[in-house]
């Protein structure tokens, strides 16, 4: 695993766009895997950036997201459907046919997510956040590892973390759709950004706590291409 510590948040987000950028231009059809939330936003805003600046094309790219809330309509800016067109979609010049978002309600369209991923010749970069609880993607602390992409009960402490977008935590879906943590562990290469204090037992866990479901980044220990980019605060406990 690769660690890199950066002195502020935004510095470590654009620090994960420069590695998509190098990405798409050392393969112009790369397979991006992409994450929501408010930590990936700078790295989107760069990417933007150099596209407008023509330096980055999007034209053969194809992309595929990690998760998204269960029961919320697509034209609710607070779906990650509408995160992901005002933040990157709308702003390069991405191929409608290449975007992909998880939508599948049912085991079938979950396995069908999978398929077209797996036809894609599999995903060359994964974007990654990490929740407090030390999820990736929505795959919560459990039992055990799932391997594809399923339907998930969001963790209480997720519906907390996430209540300030909504007017109340009543609002926050109590579901979602997330690719598996197989679907994250198959990408060649994982780029996993986490930033403030909050995130720093969660950074410690995954990198020198026990490999467990119980902390589902954890397993990111056994990826052969994994870099982890943070801020000095989600860095505390490591450089304690
Ligand atoms: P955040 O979410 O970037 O909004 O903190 C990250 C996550 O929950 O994976």
């Amino acid at each position: 695993m690769e660690f890199h510590v950066y002195d502020n948040a935004r510095a470590a987000c654009e620090a994960a766009g420069a590695l998509i950028m190098a990405q798409i231009t050392r393969k112009g059809d790369s397979v991006l895997g992409l994450a929501t939330g408010s930590t990936p936003i700078p790295a989107y805003e760069k990417l933007v950036g150099w596209h407008k600046e023509g330096i980055l094309s999007f034209e053969h790219v194809r992309t595929f997201n990690l998760d998204e809330y269960v029961g919320i309509d697509y034209a609710n800016p607070l779906s990650y459907h509408a995160f992901m067109e005002e933040h990157l979609f709308s702003k390069v010049n991405l191929k409608r046919k290449n975007i992909h978002l998880p939508d599948g309600h049912s085991a079938t369209e979950c396995q069908a997510y999978d398929r077209m991923i797996y036809e894609a010749g599999g995903i060359d970069l994964q974007l990654l956040g990490i929740g407090r609880n030390g999820h990736i993607g929505f795959n919560e602390p459990g039992k055990e590892f799932v391997y594809g992409t399923h339907i998930v009960t969001l963790a209480e402490s997720t519906i907390e973390a996430n209540a300030r977008f909504f007017k109340s935590p009543d609002e926050v879906p109590r579901q979602a759709v997330s690719m598996g943590i197989g679907t994250i562990m198959s990408a060649r290469c994982v780029v996993l950004v986490a930033t403030g204090k909050e995130k720093a037992d969660a950074v410690y866990n995954m990198i020198h706590g026990p490999i467990t479901p119980e902390v589902p980044c954890s397993i990111l220990q056994l990826h052969p291409c994994c870099v982890v980019l943070t801020d000095r605060e989600a860095a505390g406990r490591m450089e304690a």
